[in-house]
């Protein structure tokens, strides 16, 4: 297995223009590139650099095809704490990607499991995703894929942990709280191509240190990403809690 890499940027910001060009460079190579995007605080810095990118060149992502990674059961797109409202405000519109270059979950579907496979089908359909943005749960989730979830799995129906209700409460305000999601599964995100694992803030930096150090195991799914041969993690510094020296030993370097 090769090494992950892991990068180390100095500040949010500077991780969000890393991000960024990574996937820049990629949709050079690749105009009509299938880009899965991440919800959540984290990649918010990234889309607003990406979105920089887009005022430049109105063409940038012309061709680009957007998936993102999950959905609360339940949730049209109208909320504005669903997450296809998220992509629509924070990647779809101000990058200049139209809806017919777009599939966002259907969170009010009367069949979330067939919304699932739907989705799963869309996905290969389209040839599979060539740039997947992750961020990384405090309890090692990666979309909603919660502890417990296997390798094998692909898009599903979930019962979201405490914890992440938690962690995600700021976000979902008042009103009706989800007790489900349907997410991209463990297998589903493998596929990906090319990953990039963000992670930015002091809370994450156990569950980043659990990442790198810790077992391979469904306990903490995000470990799985360890066997991907093109994942680059790029964490900032409080990530790591300014502390350099616990992961000696590691692939870690200065984010370019
Ligand atoms: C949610 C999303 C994940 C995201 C995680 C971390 O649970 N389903 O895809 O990575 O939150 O979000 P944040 O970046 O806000 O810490």
């Amino acid at each position: 297995m090769t090494a992950i890499e892991l990068w180390i940027a100095k500040s949010p910001t500077h991780l969000a223009q890393v991000a960024a060009e990574l996937l820049l460079k990629q949709i050079q190579a690749k105009p009509q590139l299938n880009l899965s995007c991440a919800t959540g605080a984290t990649p918010v810095s990234v889309y607003a650099a990406l979105a920089d990118l887009a005022r430049q060149n109105h063409q940038l992502f012309a061709d680009v095809h957007c998936f993102h990674l999950d959905e609360y059961v339940g949730m049209s797109k109208s909320d504005p704490r669903s997450y296809a409202h998220y992509i629509q405000s924070h990647v779809l519109d101000p990058l200049g990607i139209s809806e017919s270059k777009s599939r966002l979950w259907r969170g009010d579907v009367a069949d979330p499991h067939e919304e699932c496979a739907a989705y799963e089908r869309d996905i290969r359909d389209r040839g599979g995703i060539d740039f997947q943005i992750l961020g990384l749960g405090l309890n090692g989730h990666i979309a909603f894929n919660e502890p417990g979830t296997p390798l094998e799995s692909r898009c599903h129906m979930i019962a979201l942990t405490a914890s992440t209700l938690e962690h995600n409460a700021p976000h979902l305000g008042s009103g009706t709280i989800p007790t489900h999601a349907m997410t991209a599964g463990i297998a589903t995100i493998m596929d990906a191509r090319q990953i990039v694992m963000l992670v930015s803030g002091k809370k994450k930096a156990a569950a980043l240190h659990q990442f790198f150090t810790g077992p391979i195991s469904s306990k903490f799914p995000a470990s799985f990403l360890r066997q991907h041969t093109a994942i680059t993690v790029i964490a900032d510094l409080s990530a790591i809690d300014n502390q350099r020296d616990l992961w000696k030993g590691l692939s870690v370097y200065d984010a370019p």
